[in-house]
């Protein structure tokens, strides 16, 4: 394990600009660097690197983090390789810290994906012992070296298997990780038994979750991790760790349903493939792929729940389509799912398919509108309209909700005015219409501010009250940077915050309080700003507390008691 103080002293060593020069040309552009940027395809930079906050931002896919991070994503490297090579690139020897045995629960934070590393490494060993396990991987075509590149392992039968390398079985990262259960009792028992176990790997390779299928009939087919610290479902893709290199390479995505498919395709030559957990496809897994590439198609099993999940997959896309990007849906004869067709008939004819019969997001959805209504009757046409406006109104992307709103209204029968009309949209020409990207934040509206300041200058976490004291995820997220700041005696750096954050929950905040810091100007006030907020943010909590007791009081003071009244009148002559 590579000790946490070793990260930040190495982000403080290393120069982000000269570590991102050496692949990507940087230009000085005001505070900042910019460039094309190297995850998504673009010809003017919005690319930005930011030297004094160490840390890099893409205006146009959302990609971000630290020097380490780029090594990671660009090099489609490990988290320990990354900070190795970087090490190396300076001239010191990563340190270890091996814990002494016995030891191990007495570390202060328990590394969750050291837990999981370890876990995979076991179901990985136990496969090669297990003849049945392996018999049935052959006899689904899978070669040992496709089920070494996707890490395969085998949970064998067992209750407490686990415990052999996991010899303190009740620390408690075993079951923050998922990885056991415990009953009413307190008794805890593996979740995995007898299962083919397929690692779920995000980005910087790290093992987050598992899949877990029977070997034979049973139920559940599938078992997969349950959501944790680590392991998010809507957010992840199975497979994306091993598929972003071809995904750049062949600029496309696919997007299937299962393990299976993913590690078929894999091994007969599509390895752009991706598969959702179990989940339907969310608008976070479309943004997620839309930043690595311009094309993704959907192929899902030929049968109703691939309908279905298809539809769903249109839906949740709809938001983040952007013209320029093009997303196609693959329909397979009903009786295969991509596994099986590509088995049945290899890669050259699967990918004949995918080249020809993918229909474009707008001829699918114009095929699925009209054929839910009869468009020879009045009755048919108006519900065709009533149908297509909440999905025509949630596209963004002006050029292609303007193509689709002139089909729309060449179905129905009447002029693209009369539709926008309708749908009480902006002709074009006036500023396009957008949905709210967020649905409205709860809480003080000045927590993205102050998650902006703490990032910026973090020593400023000083002066922050204990309690913030609101709800909302922003609120979260400052507590827990708080939390973090106040455990290095407030002198971690920006990139540092951002590496610890990686791949947690509150990464998205901080993304976005990072794009904005990018677009500080050079004189702009962070101290002077984060004091005006602490000010506002004091009054608002005046306003809620008198308010309280406004209520609780209902009208009259005398429904006070003695405390309540005097904490009433000091909050009252404060104002
Ligand atoms: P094989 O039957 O092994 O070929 O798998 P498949 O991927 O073709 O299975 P299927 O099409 O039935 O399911 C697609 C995906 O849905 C799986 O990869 C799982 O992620 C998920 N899934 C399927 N069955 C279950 C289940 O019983 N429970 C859960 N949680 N997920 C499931
Ligand atoms: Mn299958």
């Amino acid at each position: 394990m590579i000790p946490k103080s070793f990260i930040q002293d190495l982000l403080n060593r290393l120069d982000i600009v000269d570590v991102i020069e050496r692949y990507v040309p940087l230009k000085k552009a005001g505070a900042n660097y910019v460039a094309c940027c190297p995850f998504h395809n673009e010809k003017s930079p919005s690319f930005t690197v930011s030297q004094s906050k160490q840390f890099y931002h893409c205006f146009g896919c959302g990609a971000h983090g630290t020097a380490i991070g780029f090594v990671m994503e660009h090099g489609g490297l490990g988290f320990v390789d990354a900070v190795e090579e970087l090490a190396r690139g300076i001239g010191v020897t990563v340190p270890r810290e091996t814990p002494a045995p016995g030891q191990a629960q007495h570390k202060v934070a328990p590394d969750l994906y050291e837990v999981m590393q370890t876990a995979t490494r076991y179901y990985h060993d136990q496969l090669k012992q297990s003849p049945r396990a392996i018999e049935y991987l052959k006899r689904r075509g899978l070669s040992g070296e496709i089920a070494a590149r996707f890490g395969i392992g085998y949970a064998p039968e067992g209750w407490q298997n686990l415990e052999t390398v996991f010899p303190n079985y009740q620390d408690a990262a075993l079951l923050e990780t998922g990885l056991v259960i415990e009953n009413d009792e307190g008794k805890r028992y593996d979740r995995f038994r007898d299962r083919i176990m397929f690692p779920i790997v995000n980005v910087r390779g790290q093992v987050i979750g598992f899949g877990g299928r029977v070997l034979d009939k049973g139920e559940p087919k599938y078992l997969n991790s349950p959501e944790t610290p680590l392991f998010e479902k809507g957010r992840e893709l199975y497979g994306l760790y091993q598929a972003q290199k071809a995904i750049r390479a062949e600029k496309m995505a696919l997007v299937v349903e299962g393990y299976m498919d993913v590690v078929a395709l894999a091994q007969l030559g599509v390895e752009y493939a991706v598969a959702t957990l179990g989940t339907a496809t969310t608008p976070y897994h479309v943004q997620k792929l839309l930043r690595l590439t311009d094309k993704v198609v959907f192929c899902f099993d030929g049968d109703a729940a691939g309908q279905r999940a298809a539809w769903r997959a249109l839906e949740n896309a709809l938001p983040h389509l952007q013209d320029g990007k093009q997303l196609r849906f693959l329909f397979l004869p009903t009786e295969h799912d991509p596994d099986s067709y590509i088995r049945e008939h290899g890669k050259e004819a699967f990918e004949y398919l995918l080249g020809g019969e993918a229909l474009p997001l707008s001829g699918y959805l114009l095929r699925e509108l009209s054929a839910q209504v009869d468009l020879r009757t009045q009755e048919g046409r108006s519900a065709l309209l009533e149908r297509a406006k909440p999905l025509l109104t949630a596209i963004s992307a002006p050029s292609t909700a303007l193509l689709l709103r002139k089909e729309v209204a060449a179905l129905a029968g009447i002029t693209q005015a009369e539709l926008e009309g309708l749908y009480a949209i902006k002709p074009v020409g006036a500023p396009a219409h957008r949905v709210p990207q967020k649905s409205p934040r709860r809480g003080f509206p000045g927590l993205r501010a102050l998650l902006r300041c703490l990032l910026a200058r973090p020593e400023l976490a000083r002066e922050l009250p204990v309690e913030v004291g609101e709800e909302g995820s922003d609120a979260t997220t400052v507590a827990a940077l708080a939390e973090y700041l106040r455990e290095q005696n407030f002198a971690a750096s920006t990139a540092a915050i951002i590496q610890q954050f990686q791949g947690t929950p509150h990464e998205a905040a901080l993304a976005s309080a990072e794009a904005d810091i990018m677009q500080w100007g050079a004189d702009f006030d962070v101290v002077a700003e984060f004091h005006g907020i602490l000010a506002k943010l004091r009054e608002e909590q005046r306003k809620q507390q008198l308010q309280d007791l406004h209520i609780k009081a209902g009208g009259s003071v005398q429904g006070l008691n003695e405390q309540e009244r005097e904490r009433y009148r000091q909050l009252q002559q404060r104002s």
